[in-house]
């Protein structure tokens, strides 16, 4: 069996632009594949001008390569049905899989996500809101509902009879009964009465129409992915989210409730692969949305200057991106938790304009050198950078296509953060578009 699968995750908080570069390489590859995560993903593609927002679809569909949804992925049904109507005709349908063994999230998830973080009130973590977490409670409580339950009509009317009484109940303990019914008002008006109540009838009746248009691609991936791996095939890992918002290594509780590291490509797909590369995408300077600790984080015009240049707002929520430097202690431990083999950095011309750069070489607390994350997150609040300061180059790069062209200032730049994270950056991406990527 050889070594030439490949794997893409993300290096920071997200949005890295993963989406990019797994399309730019997606031409090497026959089989893209999804992990974990749901629809909480935003990646986007752009070629040409044309834009495509990807949030449950492996970036495969783009370049029409056989694209699986696997087993560790939570699938919200209306959200799918949803991308692949606005795909419709772009890519060949029968070149969809989606693993009989993922979770599905029901509306009582999205409802509860929203519960829950009205509960937390300031602490909240700033959750997709698309009930990722809950979905990923009821599959380790042992009471999810798979694909393989979704499919058959009579088990999927079963269970949604049984769980979406317990799981109203369940509402009813977080928030007040007006608090639910203006969600539910708001979000399902098509499944209450009129006195505001849910109609299990309207409910299951949504989910039959889902059913039959979901059916078609529901198999057991890990028997599919396993042949593609004795055939040959080439397979591409298309990570969400992020190392740091992994639900073991990041930054908890502000995290999601998948494993994006390494890990998750074998809990997650039922196949174990030899992969020959662990592409690790990180953003030229960091990024994160929602709550929790960010060392670097900006509070000045220079995070605004980022946030404007750079396009920071969520592509699943519209939400505005807190900015900051490029933190080297975070990505060394990125590093180890995911092992990577080479990095892609991202959005190098973002950084285009700015005359002084800075970068986190490592952390301080209490008059200490931190030289790691740790694990308690109060701690990672309290820690203060030890910054480095490079100049800008203040030159367009966004039109170079070779490594040696790009300003010798911005040259400088990438290899610092190659000798701080001490791994090869093997990819430079220049602009939003396929073309402006700069394989090294
Ligand atoms: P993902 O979640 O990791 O796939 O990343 P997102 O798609 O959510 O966010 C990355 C954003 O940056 C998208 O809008 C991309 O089109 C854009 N992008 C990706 N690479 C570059 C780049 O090199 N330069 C610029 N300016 N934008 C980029
Ligand atoms: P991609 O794949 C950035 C963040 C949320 C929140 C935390 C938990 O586009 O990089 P969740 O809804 O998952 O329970 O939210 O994780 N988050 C992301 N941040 N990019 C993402 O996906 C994210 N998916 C979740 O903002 O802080
Ligand atoms: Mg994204």
């Amino acid at each position: 069996v050889k070594n030439i699968h490949s794997v893409v995750i993300g290096a920071q908080w997200g949005d890295e632009g993963k989406g990019k570069i797994v399309d730019t390489l997606a031409a090497e590859a026959d089989v893209i594949v999804r992990y974990q995560g749901g629809n909480n993903a935003g990646h986007t593609i752009v070629h040409d001008h044309v834009v495509h927002k990807l949030h449950l679809l492996p970036a495969g569909v783009v370049s029409g390569k056989m694209s699986v949804i696997g087993n560790g992925v939570v699938v919200n049904p209306d959200g799918l049905v949803k991308e692949i109507t606005e795909f419709k005709g772009k890519f060949p349908h029968d070149l969809l899989f989606i693993s009989d063994r993922a979770h599905v999230v029901l509306f009582y998830h999205q409802a509860l996500d929203y519960v829950k973080e009205i509960a937390k009130g300031k602490g909240k973590i700033g959750t997709t809101m698309k009930g990722i977490g809950p979905t990923y409670t009821s599959k380790a409580s042992r009471l999810g509902l798979r694909m393989h339950e979704f499919v058959d009509s009579d088990t999927l009317e079963k269970r949604l009879r049984e769980q979406i009484p317990k799981n109203i109940q369940l509402l009813h303990t977080q928030a007040s009964a007006n608090q639910i019914r203006q969600y539910l008002r708001k979000h399902h008006p098509n499944f209450l009465t009129e006195s505001g109540l849910v109609d299990m009838n309207k409910v299951v009746a949504h989910y039959h129409t889902l059913r039959e248009k979901l059916t078609q691609y529901v198999t057991d991936t890990g028997v599919l992915l396993q042949q593609c791996i004795d055939d040959g095939k080439k397979i591409f890992f298309e990570g969400a989210q992020a190392t740091m918002l992994d639900l073991d290594h990041g930054t908890y509780p502000y995290v999601t409730s998948s494993s994006p590291s390494i890990g998750g490509v074998y809990t997650g797909t039922g196949v174990v692969p030899k992969i020959s590369r662990i592409l690790g995408v990180v953003k030229a300077y960091t990024t994160r949305v929602g709550g929790g600790p960010f060392v670097t984080e900006l509070h000045d015009e220079t995070g605004e200057k980022l946030r404007e240049i750079g396009g920071e707002y969520g592509t699943t929520t519209g939400r505005p991106r807190r900015c900051g430097w490029l933190d080297a202690v975070q990505l060394r431990y990125a590093r180890r938790v995911s092992g990577f083999s080479e990095l892609a950095i991202t959005k190098l011309d973002v950084l285009d304009k700015l005359g002084k750069i800075k970068i986190c070489v490592g952390y301080e607390h209490s008059g200490q050198r931190v030289s790691n994350i740790p694990a308690d997150v109060r701690v990672l609040e309290d820690v203060k950078p030890i910054y480095i300061t490079v100049d800008g180059w203040r030159q367009d790069t966004t039109k170079i296509q070779n490594f040696n062209k790009l300003p010798q200032k911005a040259k400088d730049y990438v290899q610092k953060v190659e000798e701080l994270v001490g791994v090869r950056i093997s990819m430079v991406s220049v602009g939003k578009d396929r073309a402006q990527t700069i394989i090294r």
